[in-house]
């Protein structure tokens, strides 16, 4: 079948996209769609066109693969789209799906658009680090006016059909088959002239003061980000200079944002994202498993999150805990973080009476013989994971899921325990575990690859983003964090202030700093690791800064105070009394404290993410690089618009990595020496490792 299928209805030309899986703009489309305008223009009969998607969607967009092309190679959707809009004979866009992108660009090129009630209707660029480049910057302002057009192409969130109609984007929401309705519509329009253009149109709702504020808003919602600006910058013009001039500007804009880094880092995202949820050797075939009751082992603050992912979307759960005072505890906190959702009229009652009335409370380990899938979510001891994973042997019918939620122990440890290991995985949610979106999924050594593939479809399931990792202590997000913090506490013995260490990191694009980042999990929990393995090791125990901190009492913001101090605004304000601790500490050591630039605090700091990540991705952890960043947009907030870690060293190139880390005393990691010798990046790697 051609890639555009033209077919007659007897004065209509109908031209059908075959472009699965989602119809993107790729090579081939252009000339199948001009073919048809062809035909249309030649052909005296055809009083009318048709353009329509085949499949599930409508054009979701130019091919993203195509970014990286030379523009001569890449497929011309401005030359279509400004065909399209001075086309002699009516045409109408028959949206089912999404139209997005370049997609809705082809549609406001029609005189008419036609859409199912489900269709979905956006300018998501933003989302890659570019801009609406096929017109949309000037139509859209056009037809829903200008302080909407601002909203849809800065937040990049579609409108569905409903509101596309009441917004005036869409002529008409069809029932029932849409290409016949499109049809009949393309007929009944087919001798109204003069055609009505949007590109003759003015643009309502413009004034000097929204694009300021749009302007000013920026920095809130879109820091450190590029296309934003260029965006308002585009809209204003639609407004304010001929169609021509902002159609000419958009396009010159578009090419810049297209080859700025952080476009390339949020296409490198947003395949990455898609990848993540596949694993490799994992057929397409494999069973997935039926999960319709969930057990939860334990109340507390990761337990009562955990369950509220399942109660959200309607599945029961019974939850266990060994004491009625902290099982009435975790339920009370369940119940007060739903009616705080309430409070902001994100649930109404009647959903919080609903979702806790499918949760079970009960201390009888023999009330899960039922449940499909079992999550534990004690606190972190393996004699008692042990314990409990021999109990829920016991009691757990055949085929349910045995999980931990552990952040570090040894889950083949722990599935060694039951006559069952396969049935056994790592379930690790990052707290809040009811908000963060992050599930890091790991694959034990038996592990079976039904229980993976639940796993990865319970996921998705309860809107999680799940990554398959392999079993080491912290597997792939902690045991990087870990390394980071290591050097941050490096950074302030050699002399930097803690602040200044987590500027490096705002500036960088992260949520949150180190220091502020310990602060938040409490001080006390690295202090106990650090504690617990330097006994394991036979070490002296630790006197570090930090420690010295903890024995002070300052726990991070639970105790009012650690690194910083925090008021009731939870910001964090230097504490002078921590700085002299730090200075007497370097005192005493005999640490000459230096003058430390942001450069070099941001080269270690992420840099040490980055050398930690390919000995995790040399040692199979990972399975791809691609997986690490999503990992650390998910769990860690690290900036989609770096790339991620690993896109980020990527975009630094992979032999200034190398070069820095040894500048600064540490050894490259040998994939990461690998790749920097052959002057490659991870994205590489990643193509070259899929193929086996
Ligand atoms: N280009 C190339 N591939 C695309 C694509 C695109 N625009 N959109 C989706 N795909 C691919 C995905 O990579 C995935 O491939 P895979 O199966 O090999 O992993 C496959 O299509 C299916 O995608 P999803 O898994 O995301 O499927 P969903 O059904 O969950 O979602 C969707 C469908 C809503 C269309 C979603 O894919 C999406 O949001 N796509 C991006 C849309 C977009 O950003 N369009 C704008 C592009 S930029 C542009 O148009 C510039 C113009 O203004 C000049």
């Amino acid at each position: 079948m051609s890639i555009v299928e033209q077919a007659r209805e007897g004065d209509i030309l109908v031209l059908t996209i075959h472009n699965p899986p989602v119809n993107a703009f790729s090579p081939g489309v252009p000339e199948g769609l001009h073919a048809g305008l062809d035909a249309a223009e030649a052909d005296g009969d055809v009083r009318a066109v048709v353009i329509i998607g085949g499949g599930r969607t409508f054009i979701a967009g130019a091919d993203i693969k195509t970014f990286d092309l030379p523009r001569e190679q890449a497929p011309d959707l401005r030359g279509f789209v400004t065909r399209l809009d001075a086309f002699a004979k009516p045409t109408v866009a028959a949206i089912h799906g999404t139209a997005l992108g370049g997609g809705l660009e082809v549609a406001l090129a029609c005189t008419y658009r036609v859409v199912t009630a489900d269709a979905r209707l956006g300018l998501p660029e933003v989302k890659l680090g570019v801009l609406p480049g096929a017109g949309g910057t000037q139509r859209l302002p056009r037809v829903v006016g200008a302080q909407k057009a601002l909203e849809m192409m800065l937040s990049g969130s579609p409108v569905g059909a409903t509101e596309a109609r009441t917004l005036g984007l869409v002529d008409e929401v069809v029932e029932g088959d849409l290409r016949a309705a499109a049809v009949e519509f393309a007929r009944a329009h087919a001798d109204a002239r003069p055609l009505p253009r949007i590109s003759e149109r003015g643009v309502e709702g413009a004034s000097p003061e929204l694009f300021a504020a749009a302007r000013a808003g920026l920095g809130k919602t879109h820091k450190g980000q590029y296309s934003p600006g260029l965006i308002v910058d585009l809209a204003e013009m639609a407004a304010t200079k001929p169609f021509a001039e902002g159609w000419d500007a958009e396009a010159q804009l578009f090419m810049q944002a297209k080859d700025s880094p952080q476009s390339r880092a949020l296409r490198h995202v947003f395949f990455a994202e898609r990848e993540a949820g596949k694993v490799r050797g994992l057929g397409k075939d494999t069973p997935v498993g039926d999960v319709r009751q969930v057990g939860i082992i334990g109340a507390g603050t990761m337990g009562g999150g955990i369950a509220m992912n399942f109660l959200n979307v309607g599945l029961p759960v019974t939850i266990v805990e060994t004491a009625q005072d902290a099982l009435d505890r975790g339920l009370a906190t369940i119940r007060r973080n739903y009616e705080n959702s309430a409070k902001k009229g994100r649930l109404t009652g009647d959903d919080v009476e609903k979702r806790m009335g499918l949760l079970t409370p009960t201390l009888d380990m023999g009330a899960l013989a039922d449940a499909d899938l079992i999550i534990e979510a004690v606190f972190e001891n393996m004699e008692v994971k042990k314990a409990i994973f021999t109990r829920l042997d016991a009691v757990a019918k055949p085929g349910a899921i045995l999980a931990s939620n552990t952040s570090t122990l040894n889950v083949n440890e722990i599935a060694a325990v039951t006559a069952r290991p396969e049935q056994v995985i790592g379930l690790h949610f990052f707290s809040p575990a009811n908000v963060m979106k992050l599930l890091e999924i790991v694959r034990a050594d038996k592990t079976s690859d039904t229980v993976l593939a639940t796993s990865l479809a319970v996921a998705r399931k309860i809107g999680k983003v799940g990554v398959v990792v392999g079993v080491c202590d912290g597997f792939v997000g902690n045991r990087m964090v870990h390394r980071y913090g290591d050097e941050a506490r490096k950074l302030v013995e050699e002399g930097a202030d803690p602040q200044a260490v987590d500027a490096a990191m705002h500036a960088l694009g992260l949520p949150m700093g180190p220091f502020e980042m310990s602060d938040m999990a409490g001080l006390d929990i690295g202090y106990a690791i650090r504690q617990h393995q330097a006994g394991e090791r036979g070490e002296p125990k630790p006197d570090g800064w930090l420690d010295r901190i903890v024995e002070t009492g300052r726990k991070g913001q639970k105790t009012g105070g650690g690194i910083y101090d925090y008021g009731d605004d939870r910001r964090p304000r230097p504490n002078a009394k921590m700085g002299q601790l730090i200075a007497d500490y370097r005192a005493e050591k005999g640490l000459t404290p230096r003058e430390i630039g942001q450069d070099e605090i941001t080269k270690r700091l992420a840099y040490s993410l980055v050398n930690e990540g390919a000995q995790i991705l040399e040692e199979g952890i990972a399975q791809r690089a691609g997986d690490i960043d999503v990992i650390y947009l998910y769990g860690y907030g690290f900036p989609a618009y770096r790339g991620g870690p690993m896109g980020y060293a990527s975009e630094q190139g992979l032999g200034n990595v190398a070069a820095d880390l040894e500048k600064y005393g540490q050894t490259p990691a040998p994939l990461l020496r690998h790749l920097a010798d052959e002057g490659k990046t991870f994205a590489a790697y990643d193509r070259e490792t899929a193929k086996g």
